[in-house]
């Protein structure tokens, strides 16, 4: 790490290089020169005359409307025209429009500039219509190409949208927001492509530093003498086996007058070796760098609450340090004391997110936070249950866990319930401390979570594990091969939409 960390430019800062110009236009002749324009057809709907072929025509060439449909329709000049299915009216849904938007996006890759004409074939708020084509194109078409030079990826310089006059001023609010929350998931997704050398904790907390101004947002960052100060004994016990230092980094929003205290948790391993109980060289060991896909899901989202006005204050944690095995490296047997006095014993230690996180849980209810909200890669259990495309959430609260399922459905980052079973509880019993880190062979995603629980005491919390979601092997709809940024949106979506739970 610490070889690799000096090939790094002292100026580098691994923020979203996507810069797209949007724009929301109503004459359906576009005024800036496209590459490509895509006209959306419905199943029920009339064809856009402008894209110069009637149903029957599309029919031919088997194109129905069915939602992810493309066709492109051959012109002698000007820009190429791409008919999209988005379905009939009925069927519509935020994820239905927002994959056809991406499927659209995916058949163009090869342009720079696209356009979209939204013409008469959607049934949902023109607003929400706005926000999903643009959160479509933007998200597909992201590219982590920092270190590839010679990617041969063609970068989308400008993205038109065209909606009739009277539903322009709703079309371009809509297209606002999903500016924002896609330039927040592409930074999420920035951080976690990112090698672990080159994005060590330090410099995870200069570039939350560097974004913070810019959107309303302040930071502390805390390094390892401040953190033997506060008594965070997770973290240093982590980051004990590395030579890279740890951070904690406080990241909060705080809006006149709010609403709310919502606190989040991020796990920010910066690449989880497994420490002394070392990890296999397999496949899996190579995804281990987006371990602190919870804190940079976090860090991403939060740069979206000023501008999207949300009314709740929120205060993060990201607790940042890579697991390493070295001659420092804590040993199994080993006891640590968590902020405020709690003792584990290390069973374990590729158990290791638990730690970090534990330290903050304690921060965050020492803040009185009304609620908190965890996002974690915490286990390979969560994605043996659910696979790459659905996160495990748990929690203590069952208000505050619908309020993040149903935002969950939203933003197209699908949880499900996990239990957090009591019952398993003696699997964390310690025979020499409070608690110790591991549980049994099976249930290892419940173990975990009630791992958590104990470090949150009364305080309503929902605990998020997207071990399985972080990644997609391959492009798939709005997901650009490499990291999702899973969870961004959801939090956003979540914390726009917040209200205060039950205790
Ligand atoms: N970071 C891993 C979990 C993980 C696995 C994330 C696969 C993404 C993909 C975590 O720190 C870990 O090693 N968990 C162990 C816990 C066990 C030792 C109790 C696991 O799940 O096997
Ligand atoms: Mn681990
Ligand atoms: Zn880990």
């Amino acid at each position: 790490m610490a070889i690799n960390s000096r090939l790094i430019p002292a100026d580098y800062t691994p923020i979203p290089s996507q810069g797209v110009t949007v724009r929301v236009e109503a004459t359906p002749e576009l005024v800036s020169p496209l590459d490509a324009v895509g006209f959306a057809v419905g199943t029920d709907g009339v064809v856009p005359a402008a894209l110069g072929v009637d149903s029957a025509a599309l029919a031919r060439a088997g194109f129905t409307g069915a939602p992810g449909q493309t066709l492109v329709v051959p012109r002698p000049a000007g820009p190429v025209f791409v008919a999209f299915g988005v379905g009939s009216g009925a069927e519509q849904n935020p994820t239905s429009l927002r994959d056809a938007a991406a499927s659209f996006a995916r058949a163009t890759e090869r342009f720079a500039r696209i356009g979209i004409d939204l013409g008469d074939a959607f049934s949902l708020e023109p607003a929400l219509v706005g926000q999903l084509v643009t959160e479509g194109v933007l998200l597909a078409r992201y590219r982590f190409t920092e270190l590839q030079p010679s990617a041969r990826f063609v970068r989308l310089e400008a993205l038109d949208v065209v909606a009739a006059p009277d539903r322009l001023d709703a079309v371009a609010q809509g297209v606002h927001i999903g500016e924002v929350t896609s330039r927040a998931t592409a930074l999420a997704r920035d951080l976690a492509n990112n090698p672990p050398g080159h994005l060590t904790a330090t410099r995870m907390g200069l570039v939350a530093e560097e974004v913070a101004p810019r959107h309303g947002l302040t930071v502390e960052t805390f390094d390892k003498e401040q953190l033997i100060a506060l008594g965070c004994g997770g973290l240093l016990g982590v980051n004990a086996g590395s030579a890279e230092e740890p951070r904690m980094i406080k990241v909060t929003y705080s809006p006149a007058s709010p609403t709310a205290h919502v606190g989040l948790v991020g796990k920010g391993i910066m690449y989880d070796a497994g420490g002394i109980s070392l990890k296999p060289s397999d496949a899996m060991h190579l995804l281990m760098k987006m371990d602190m896909a919870g804190a940079a899901a976090i860090l991403g989202a939060m740069t979206a609450l000023d501008e999207l006005g949300c009314t709740a204050k929120v205060t993060a944690w990201l607790m940042c340090t890579d697991n390493m095995p070295s001659g420092t490296a804590m040993g199994l047997g080993d006891v640590l004391t968590i902020r405020g006095g709690r003792t584990v014993e290390i069973k374990n230690t590729d158990a290791e997110g638990r730690l970090v996180m534990a330290d903050a849980l304690v921060l965050a209810t020492e803040d009185n936070v009304d609620a908190i909200v965890d996002v974690a890669t915490l286990t390979g259990s969560a994605l043996q249950t659910l696979g790459t495309r659905v996160a495990a959430v748990f929690g203590n609260n069952q208000q505050l866990v619908d309020q993040a399922v149903a935002a969950s459905v939203t933003s197209d980052e699908p949880l499900w319930q996990l239990p957090l079973e009591h019952r398993y509880r003696p699997q964390l019993n310690s025979a020499v401390a409070d608690i110790s880190n591991m549980g049994g062979p099976f249930n290892v995603a419940i173990t975990a979570a009630l791992f958590l629980n104990e470090f949150v005491g009364d305080t309503p919390w929902a605990h998020l594990d997207i071990a399985g979601t972080m990644q997609t092997e391959k492009d798939d709809v709005w997901r650009s091969a490499g990291a999702t940024g899973f969870a961004t949106r959801l939090l956003i979506d979540l914390l726009l939409h917040y209200t205060p739970v039950q205790a």
